[in-house]
């Protein structure tokens, strides 16, 4: 018997259409590609991060495409919270698809503050908090466990819609800042960001970056997470949904982020090079489900044989 076959996702109350999710910082504010795919198929945007003041990021060079994938240092580049919502906010709602805008802040206070201040802004779905961006000077949120708990806690209080907290693939055991982000109220987990890495010009000796290391991304690291999402997901006093961020690049990768226990992934280094890939990976991800015959991609969440 044929089946329908069905990409919906109840991601921590959330529907989404499909699961595949744009990854911050990697698609702009979220809109500005609308002329070049239809934004409307995606499952959901989440924003490049927001600080509350504008900030330029590191000096340049801060992006560098090795073989393997993409490097890069760019330090949460963004014109600012205000002027986030005074030119970004509508156009990014008018698309149709759940809106999940990631913040950050130097301390927990800005972090509060910055949630405060979207809390009045009823079209946002959820806020992701980037506590794992390996490209700061200050960077303690990684392996501060005591901060990230206080950040979601008090994120938490201040906000009815759901918080994922994004976590550093860091940690020797990633299923420790797992926990106490679901222990301090996190709706749910966004696993992973970028890996702490290198490249050096031969003829120059100078490193490829002005910050000497950067954040490594793309393909190369797919395995990497998905071993961290599935720890995660396996540890059985983990209970919320996971967002499967790193390395997706086609719709194989999805389903196997799907079955390691994620409800849903979030795609970045693809789409640099053709915003059309997310769409391209929606297809694909259809197609094996229907060749498969398999009515719910739900189905697959957590389905590993092991
Ligand atoms: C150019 C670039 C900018 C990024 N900026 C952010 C950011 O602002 N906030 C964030 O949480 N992650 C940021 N990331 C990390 C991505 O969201 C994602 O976690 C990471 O790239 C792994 O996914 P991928 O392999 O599909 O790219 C950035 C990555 C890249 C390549």
């Amino acid at each position: 018997m044929i089946r329908q076959t069905d990409l919906t996702v109840n991601f921590a109350g959330i529907k989404l259409k499909n699961p595949v999710l744009t990854a911050s910082g990697t698609f702009g504010y979220g809109h500005e590609v609308s002329d070049l795919i239809s934004l409307s198929k995606l499952g959901g945007i989440i924003t490049k991060t927001i600080t509350l003041h504008p900030n330029n990021g590191n000096a340049q060079p801060r992006l560098y495409e090795t073989d393997y994938g993409i490097l890069n240092s760019i330090g949460l580049q963004n014109i600012g919270l205000e002027s986030f919502i005074q030119n970004h906010l509508q156009k990014l709602y008018k698309i149709g698809v759940p809106i999940i805008v990631s913040i950050a802040g130097q301390a927990t206070n800005e972090y509060i503050k910055i949630a405060k201040i979207l809390s009045e802004h009823s079209i946002i779905s959820a806020i992701e908090l980037n506590l794992s961006c390996p490209n700061l000077q200050k960077n303690i949120i990684c392996s501060d466990l005591s901060m990230l708990q206080s950040i979601v806690y008090n994120v938490k209080n201040v906000l009815n819609i759901p918080v994922i907290a994004k976590l550093s693939p860091l940690n020797a055991d990633i299923t420790k800042p797992a926990f106490i982000a679901q222990e301090a109220g996190a709706d749910a987990l966004t696993i992973a960001n970028t890996y702490p890495a290198m490249a050096i010009d031969i003829d120059t000796y100078k490193p490829k970056l002005s910050t000497i290391k950067g954040g490594l991304s793309g393909p190369c690291i797919k395995p990497i997470t998905l071993r961290c999402v599935y720890d995660v997901y396996k540890k059985s006093n983990i209970k919320i949904p996971i967002i499967g961020c790193g390395g997706i690049s086609n719709g194989s990768d999805v389903i196997e982020f799907i079955l390691a226990g994620a409800t849903a992934v979030s795609i970045g280094s693809v789409s640099l090079n053709s915003p059309s890939n997310l769409i391209t990976i929606i297809d694909e991800t259809y197609n094996i489900l229907k060749r498969k015959n398999i009515s719910s991609i739900t189905d697959l969440i957590g389905q590993i044989k092991s």
